[in-house]
């Protein structure tokens, strides 16, 4: 199994001061599940930064898809990028489009014909509840909606890798365990996944799936560690330096 992502000894430092993110060393074999925890705060968003690269990091070595990325070339980020689909913390949706076509973006990117583009949205309007909502702007949507919309846009075109920073915090239980099955179904189509998240009782949902946890900004065994499948066991993160 090839190494999609790979954390050496990684720092990260917004300005002057401590850094926020600390000797992070970590291993993500693709197409597995991994979920990040750790106190708000403890610097989740700014690692996820660093993966879907809108952040350099201040020392360390980062590897994605095999290359160097921290010292990628910026005309060849775009096309890093598209190979990964992000669902931001806060969104980001494009406030004069629709859900809608919000959610067709990255196919429209990848020039996929107009056709096959409303049956692709249309499906995954009805599976996120908002077919009647597709053509509302996103200010119009209430906050839990816009994730929904938000988790779309990041899964339809099967991205190799997805990050998704805390994209249940919005839902009921019932609509997080629906989006949690959206994950998994891609994850079944080969993406690896990297989700933060709060809620420890997804992490029990996700039979196999990896933990990393973050306290003040270093990588630290998750306490209680995750329930066993001896499978996820025997193929458990390689995280050097611990
Ligand atoms: N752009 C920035 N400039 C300066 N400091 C930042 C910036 N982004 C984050 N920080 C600081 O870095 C630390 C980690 O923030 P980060 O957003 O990564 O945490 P988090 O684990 O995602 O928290 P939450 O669970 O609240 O989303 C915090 O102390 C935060 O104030
Ligand atoms: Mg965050």
């Amino acid at each position: 199994m090839a190494n999609i992502v790979q954390f050496e000894n990684v720092g990260l430092r917004y300005g002057v001061g401590e850094e926020t993110l600390c000797d992070v060393s970590f291993t993500l074999r693709s197409g597995q599940f991994y979920f990040l925890t750790g106190a708000s705060g403890a610097g989740k968003t700014s690692l996820l930064r660093l993966l879907y690269l809108s952040q350099r990091p201040s020392r360390g070595i980062i590897r994605l898809f095999g290359e160097d990325a921290v010292i990628l070339p910026r005309g060849r980020l775009p096309g890093f990028r598209r190979r990964i689909g992000v669902v931001f913390q806060d969104f980001r949706l494009i406030p004069h489009l629709s859900a809608a076509d919000n959610i067709a973006l990255p196919l429209r990117v990848a020039g996929m014909a107009e056709s096959e583009i409303a049956r692709a949205v249309r499906e995954m309007l009805n599976w996120i509840g908002l077919a009647e909502r597709a053509g509302a702007r996103p200010a119009t949507l209430s906050g839990g909606e816009q994730q929904r919309v938000a988790i779309a846009r990041a899964v339809i075109a099967r991205p190799e890798l997805l990050v998704a920073d805390e994209p249940t915090g919005n839902v009921d239980p019932a609509m997080a365990e629906r989006l949690l099955h959206l994950f998994q179904s891609l994850h079944r189509l080969g993406t690896t996944v990297v989700m933060a998240t709060h809620d420890w009782h997804l992490i029990e949902r996700v039979p196999g799936a990896h933990h990393l946890h973050l306290e003040h900004g270093r990588l630290v065994d998750p306490d209680p560690p995750m329930p066993p499948p001896a499978e996820a066991r025997a193929s458990t993160i390689v995280r050097s330096g611990l």
